[in-house]
């Protein structure tokens, strides 16, 4: 077997020098724990429109170690079952497990302020890399994971023998945390979720910390760090941008079919204020999921080649359908909630507080609902009530 180690140094040497990789014992763990004991059978590397299929075993040993040494996230699941050792050519598919892209995993853990001694919960074990950076440092005993998918965490649960830990994984559903270890120092998730799911926070001991991306668009989602106080609500905010697949249960079926057919019927229609294209830039597209959670935002162009944008809210059974129109855009909306007119106030408010960006949005989760916040005008307030 080829050995790692001046791959795993120079990992280290770079995500240090990004100025990501910051705690000592950190750096010790990306220094000893072997990521492409962690990709096993293989992984997908983009393509473009397809996933091109690379196996341990049918590669170059220093090939496949440039490739796991990569600071890239390595995908190694598409569609909920392929890997890569069933595909003989590139495939199309949407990914479905992977190694997160080093920088994202050791600046979470590094979010998380560890000490030696605190027990922490994982959701989302995926290859299991990130599992084992923690275990280096708090024991495979402290920490706990969760992966909804069996065939996933049977192969890291053999990766994280491999390497020498015997930890908790254990197959299910994360978004309902795992009582039986509970309470945790730390809860962090390694997949994005519509909202906080309170049972983290009913799991985590007053002071311990909650980490974990919020939103359910591909991109505009904020990673949310809350502290846990003596009254079961817990407060903190949005630190920073972050980008994950989203949470199984949660995630979103594109919306397929004649889109006409679904905006045949508007209750009104007007100019914007806001060009709808600002939604495909990170900090509005937050706003937006914010203002109107549950809308899907949607591209689309007519077949003259008119460009068209949509809003769908299906649980609401409501829409906005925009149509460029010379320099500006007009809006249809329809359904008993105007989604943009929700959205577009959200904008302009924040335009006026001067644009801030993400990491100034506040957040305080109770039982009953999920607070953000911009500053104290109601107009940068939103609170999603849980009932
Ligand atoms: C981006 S990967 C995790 C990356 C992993 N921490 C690593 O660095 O190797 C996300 C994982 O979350 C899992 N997942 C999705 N929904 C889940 C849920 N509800 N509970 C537990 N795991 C879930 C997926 O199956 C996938 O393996």
């Amino acid at each position: 077997m080829t050995d790692s180690a001046s791959e795993r140094r120079h990992m280290a040497a770079q995500l240090a020098s990004k100025g990501v990789l910051k705690s000592p014992w950190l750096r010790g763990a990306v220094e000893n724990v072997p990521r492409e004991q962690f990709l096993h059978p293989g992984v997908f590397l983009d393509e473009g429109r397809t996933w091109r299929p690379v196996t341990a075993l049918g590669t170059d040993p220093d090939e496949w170690l440039k490739i796991a040494y990569s600071v890239d996230t390595l995908t190694t699941q598409l569609d909920g079952h392929l890997t890569a050792d069933r595909a003989d050519e590139p495939v199309v598919g949407v990914p479905t497990s992977s190694s997160t892209d080093p920088t994202t995993v050791v600046g979470m853990i590094e979010a998380l302020d560890l000490t030696a001694e605190h027990h922490v919960l994982e959701i989302g074990t995926g290859t299991g890399y990130s599992t084992a950076l923690m275990c280096h440092y708090l024991g495979e005993d402290n920490v706990t994971t969760i992966e909804v998918d069996p065939q996933v965490a049977a192969r890291a649960d053999a990766a994280l023998e491999t390497v020498g830990y015997s930890t908790w994984t254990v197959t299910g559903d994360g978004l309902l945390g795992h009582p039986s270890r509970a309470p945790y120092d730390r809860v962090i998730a390694t997949c994005a979720v519509r909202r906080i799911p309170y049972t983290w926070i009913r799991q985590t001991k007053p002071g311990g910390v909650v980490l974990g991306t919020v939103g359910s668009w591909p991109w505009g989602t904020g990673l949310a760090r809350v502290t846990v106080g003596d009254d079961g609500a817990a407060e903190g905010a949005i630190i920073g941008r972050s980008s994950f697949m989203q949470a199984r249960a949660q995630a979103v079926t594109p919306l397929a079919g004649d889109l006409s057919a679904r905006t045949a019927y508007a209750d009104s229609d007007r100019p914007t204020l806001v060009p709808p294209l600002v939604l495909e830039e990170w900090m509005p597209a937050f706003l937006a999921q914010l203002a109107a959670p549950g809308a899907q935002f949607v591209r689309a162009s007519r077949s003259d080649g008119t460009p068209l944008r949509y809003l769908f809210d299906p649980e609401r059974e409501s829409f906005a359908e925009f149509v460029a129109d010379g320099d500006g855009w007009t809006v249809r909306q329809g359904g008993p909630v105007a989604l943009w007119d929700d959205i577009e106030s959200a904008l302009v408010a924040w335009q006026d507080a001067g644009a801030p960006d993400i990491d100034t949005v506040r957040l305080r989760v109770t039982t009953a609902s999920h607070l953000y916040w911009i500053d104290r005008r109601a107009s940068l307030r939103w609170e999603h009530r849980l009932a």
